[in-house]
């Protein structure tokens, strides 16, 4: 939980797939077909099918010292996951051929559930059996416990809140310095200032349970085809973690018109003010997200600190 700037390696989507193509050609891979299937901040993701018919998928890590997380953290959830996540197949380090680690893994079927627009458009019965199908799996997931919470590769610290407290107050005293510079709004800050000073409130209860959290399960993330769920792709800082840590996600893009998070805490319960500590860390990602990538989504924050002043007045 380090909010230190990335500057990622730029790469475009044609660049993708020259890469790709070199990948190919070196371990003697015939394409038939590759094509650019999409990327985010620090990801490039390219599908591939053979000579053979055999498919896959390259994805190009814009950041260095990503490749040994992604793949473990695909690995461990592929484990304790019900819904399919991909399996690795390789994996190649950069060098002065190609300047981004990428690893290759199976391909999921169907798209992505954010561009799915007949799930969107569907009745409201069938988006609540989607939204029953991504909370088992995740339950699942969560599921697995571990004695100490942390990133999933040295999990260390024996108190959640001990870990998370002082990442938020970094999170803090860099949106001061981010407002002095005129980089981020005051109503971010104040904000982000209301709702740390209510810390001790909203998070009253201890978490007592170190939960694997797949850490990105937002809509982009998950799979469907043929109308039901296929896969979950892209974890991101997975952790043992507060399980409820792992549900603010859900209420990105178009998350809340698949009641994801209220079906999630109707099926398995929350603890006190899940509210408001969804509110928080869900505001304190996206400021954390701003300082890793340098992008700010307004469409996406706005509606944070709105979520979170609503939280903060019914505490
Ligand atoms: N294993 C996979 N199977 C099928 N499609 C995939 C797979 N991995 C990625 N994709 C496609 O590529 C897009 C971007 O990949 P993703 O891993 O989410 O990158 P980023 O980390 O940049 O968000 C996804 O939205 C999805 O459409
Ligand atoms: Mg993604």
């Amino acid at each position: 939980m380090n909010a230190e700037r990335i500057t990622p390696i730029d790469i475009n989507a044609n660049q993708a797939v020259k890469y790709a193509d070199a990948i190919l050609a070196e371990r003697s891979e015939q394409a038939r077909r590759l094509k650019y299937l999409g990327g985010g901040s620090f990801g490039r993701a390219v599908g591939v099918t053979l000579e053979n018919g055999r498919e896959y998928v390259l994805k190009l890590l814009l950041a260095p010292d990503m490749m040994e997380k992604e793949c473990r953290d695909l690995r461990l959830l592929r484990e304790n996951c019900p819904v399919r996540v991909p399996a690795v197949l390789y994996s190649r380090p950069c060098d002065d051929k190609i300047p981004a680690d990428a690893y290759a893994m199976e391909k999921i079927p169907g798209k992505s559930a954010v561009t799915d627009i007949c799930l969107f458009l569907s009745s409201k019965k069938r988006r609540l059996g989607f939204a029953d199908e991504v909370t088992s799996a995740l339950h699942a997931v969560h599921e697995c416990v571990n004695g100490t919470f942390g990133d999933t590769l040295c999990p260390r610290h024996t108190d959640w809140l001990g870990l998370y407290k002082p990442f938020a107050q970094d999170i803090l005293t860099r949106t001061h310095a981010a407002v002095r510079r005129g980089e981020l709004s005051q109503s971010i800050l104040s904000a982000a200032q209301a709702a740390f000073a209510r810390f001790d409130d909203i998070f009253c209860e201890p978490v007592t349970q170190a939960c694997l959290i797949h850490g990105d399960l937002n809509v982009a993330n998950i799979m469907v085809d043929k109308g039901r769920v296929s896969g979950f792709i892209d974890p991101l800082n997975s952790m043992y973690a507060d399980r409820e840590y792992d549900l603010f996600q859900f209420d990105n893009l178009t998350g809340k018109r698949f009641f994801l998070a209220d079906t999630y805490i109707a099926k398995y319960g929350a603890s006190r003010n899940v509210r408001a500590k969804l509110a928080f860390y869900g505001l304190f990602n996206e400021i954390y997200c701003y300082f890793k990538a340098g992008t700010l989504f307004p469409a996406i924050m706005r509606p944070l600190v709105k979520n979170m002043r609503t939280q903060l007045a019914a505490l």
